[in-house]
């Protein structure tokens, strides 16, 4: 078994090889003069580890030539982030159902596909081959710990990553709670106020993705105002459009901790044990 990367994961896929004490297949990138992707792979094992993260249209692009220029072996495909998951159904008439098409795309040439705390676990149905996915929430949670913080308190940002925010506690055995908010547009989000003991707190806002930090700075914004001694954020995917990171930390938030899925220099967290541990057990 080998490794074999795109451009967005080079980092992880070192550390994946490494925990699988494997080597990772060189590859040559480049783009013919239109800007076409053009792409030369060294030698192909027989079982191969493709691992790319999927953050825009280019990396899409990307990783399909790559699975075809892997077509002679059996291919174990590792999407660390999945772009287009967030639109998992038709939210209007007329709407594409995104995730479904490149989850479909990306099923073509692999025999098998793992994720990364995928933003709907129901989008794992949408590839027609085995799919499963893998949650660093205790790393993230083992991550949080090093902090040496005093009784923190992990918060979701909603609802529905409540479940994401208690395993994130478990590791720590810290209490956990979640915020409501309401997505005024694609970059508004507003937060009405909940009942939270955030007073006097060190309180650590955790999210799969913070994409536009929107989220965060609302929610951060509002601890703030309710006491909290500081506020930190930790989180899966670090996508930080739009300077996002910058804009975080200059609001006061203490710390943004995010892992390799997407390849940050402040990616503190590495997805690579995890896949390994995964790849092993299958195989
Ligand atoms: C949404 O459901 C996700 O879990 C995140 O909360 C969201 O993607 C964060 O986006 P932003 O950073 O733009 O507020």
């Amino acid at each position: 078994m080998k490794v074999i990367c795109t451009e967005q994961s080079q980092v992880l896929a070192t550390r994946v090889a490494q925990a699988l004490k494997t080597t990772v297949v060189d590859v040559k990138y480049s783009r013919f003069p239109d800007g076409e992707y053009y792409l030369l792979a060294g030698k192909i094992d027989d079982d191969m580890v493709i691992i790319g993260s999927v953050v825009d249209n280019d990396s899409l692009v990307q990783l399909m030539l790559l699975v075809d220029a892997c077509d002679q072996a059996t291919n174990h495909l590792v999407l660390p982030y999945m772009a287009y998951a967030r639109q998992d159904k038709r939210f209007k008439p007329g709407e594409p159902i995104s995730s479904r098409v490149v989850a479909r795309a990306l099923s073509q040439g692999v025999s098998e596909v793992m994720t990364v705390n995928i933003h709907e676990k129901g989008v794992l149905k949408s590839f027609t081959v085995p799919a499963q996915n893998l949650s660093l929430a205790t790393d993230i949670g083992a991550s949080i710990r090093t902090l040496k913080l005093n009784n923190p308190l992990i918060l979701a940002p909603d609802e529905g990553a409540m479940d994401f925010a208690g395993q994130v506690a478990s590791a720590g055995g810290w209490e956990y709670d979640h915020l409501t908010k309401t997505r005024l547009s694609g970059i508004e989000v507003k937060m009405a106020p909940k009942k939270l003991s955030a007073k006097s707190r060190s309180v650590i806002i955790v999210d799969d993705i913070i994409s536009t930090g929107g989220t965060i700075a609302t929610a951060a914004g509002m601890l703030f105002a309710q006491g909290a001694r500081d506020v930190s954020a930790a989180c899966v995917h670090g996508v930080f459009t739009g300077g996002a990171y910058a804009r975080l930390m200059a609001t006061g938030i203490r710390d943004v901790i995010c892992s390799d899925t997407i390849e940050r220099s402040c990616s503190t967290i590495t997805a690579a044990d995890q896949i390994a541990r995964a790849l092993r057990k299958n195989y």
